[in-house]
């Protein structure tokens, strides 16, 4: 079933890009403009963001999912490719998703002194535009005006919090890691990746679908523990996982400084000579595998993979509850809605095995 939704979704996507194309022109501009935006946004991904919206559709109006919410539910799809295109530009990314990014791209636009600089102007431009699509396929709704107004409310505020979230990220990253605290982190988590990742295409799916008050407070809660059990297992498999399976830089994580919870809480618990060391490390203006490898047994050893497991596990249980025992979605929606994102942390089980660390997720 999950498989029939994404293939819909992939349709859409396909037909929706092919649709600006008569709409938008993009190509007259320059062919690599359109082609570029829609070779990364057909890019392979589990779709779990507009799947999510359609599984909370269906879940509170009992409808089968109709041509124009499956073109709707791209919006949160093209939103995310917005956030990571500009993402990309700001962490100096080369691949995402297996991939060059779009600046890596871009670059190639026309031969010129500074590609490097082009591709990135290029790639906040494109950016701009995917964000317009989001917009775009959010209008396809065919609902109740005053629902889908709501709704569009609610997701161009998310829009505002993601970037709220990758202003904080920016600021850490430049920050020293003593200045940065574990709540600190979480607000980040929940503002760069809770809010539009999970949070908000179940709560606007259950906005249109007319669902109870309540039972989008609970949703947004529900979507808020997720988002932050799956961001502390993105810092988790940044580091611990191969590249080829996350697609991306596996020194990306440790050359942005990102300031995760696995750092914040190394910072913490180590003292003297060893925080010290870890210290030197965390700094060091270029890393190798073997810096990597360094960091990777520090974080083991002074227990910060086996805190942010727990941190995982707490979160997903709270979850859990809130799925099973307050929310009145039709039973189908809601198991397909358990089978879709509790498996994502098979990652975090990963982890904990290859790393001795005795602890069952979920
Ligand atoms: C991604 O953040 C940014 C958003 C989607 C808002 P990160 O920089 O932490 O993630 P990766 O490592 O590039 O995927
Ligand atoms: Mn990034
Ligand atoms: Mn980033």
């Amino acid at each position: 079933m999950l498989d029939k939704y994404r293939t819909e979704i992939n349709k859409s996507l396909a037909s929706f890009l092919t649709h600006v194309k008569k709409d938008y022109q993009l190509h007259l501009v320059n062919p690599i403009l359109y082609d570029s935006i829609r070779e990364f946004s057909l890019r392979q991904g589990k779709r779990i963001r507009p799947l999510l919206l359609i599984l909370s559709y269906k879940g509170y109006s009992r409808k089968d999912p109709t041509r124009s919410l499956y073109n709707a539910s791209t919006c949160i799809e093209f939103l995310h490719n917005f956030m990571l295109i500009h993402d990309d530009i700001i962490d100096n990314s080369s691949l995402r998703r297996g991939r060059p990014t779009l600046h890596r791209i871009l670059n190639k636009t026309i031969p010129c002194d500074n590609p490097d600089q082009l591709g990135k102007d290029l790639a906040i431009i494109a950016g701009d535009i995917v964000y317009t699509l989001a917009i775009d396929a959010f209008l396809s709704i065919n609902e109740d005006p005053r629902r889908k107004e709501r709704a569009l409310k609610y997701f161009v505020k998310t829009a505002a919090f993601t970037a709220m979230g990758e202003f904080i990220d920016t600021v850490h990253g430049v920050d020293s890691l003593d200045h940065v605290t574990e709540k600190d982190v979480f607000l980040n988590y929940s503002l760069k990746t809770a809010r539009y990742t999970f949070d908000c295409p179940l709560v606007t799916g259950a906005i249109l679908a007319g669902a109870p008050e309540h039972e989008i407070k609970m949703l947004a809660q529900f979507g808020l523990l997720i988002g932050q059990a799956f961001q502390i297992q993105d810092d988790i498999i940044g580091m611990f996982e191969t590249e080829l399976n996350i697609g991306k830089s596996i020194l990306s994580d440790l050359e942005e400084r990102k300031k995760t919870i696995l750092m914040v809480h190394a910072y913490r618990t180590l003292k003297g000579k060893k925080r010290k060391e870890f210290l030197k490390l965390f700094n060091k203006p270029q890393k190798t595998l073997s810096d990597l490898e360094a960091v990777k047994e520090i974080l083991v050893n002074c227990g910060s993979l086996e805190y942010a497991l727990r941190a995982v596990k707490t979160r997903a249980e709270k979850a859990n509850t809130i799925l099973t025992t307050h929310l009145t979605l039709s039973r189908p929606c809601r198991d397909l809605i358990y089978k879709s994102l509790f498996k994502l942390f098979g990652q975090s089980q990963d982890a904990a095995d290859n790393n001795g660390i005795k602890i069952k997720i979920y």
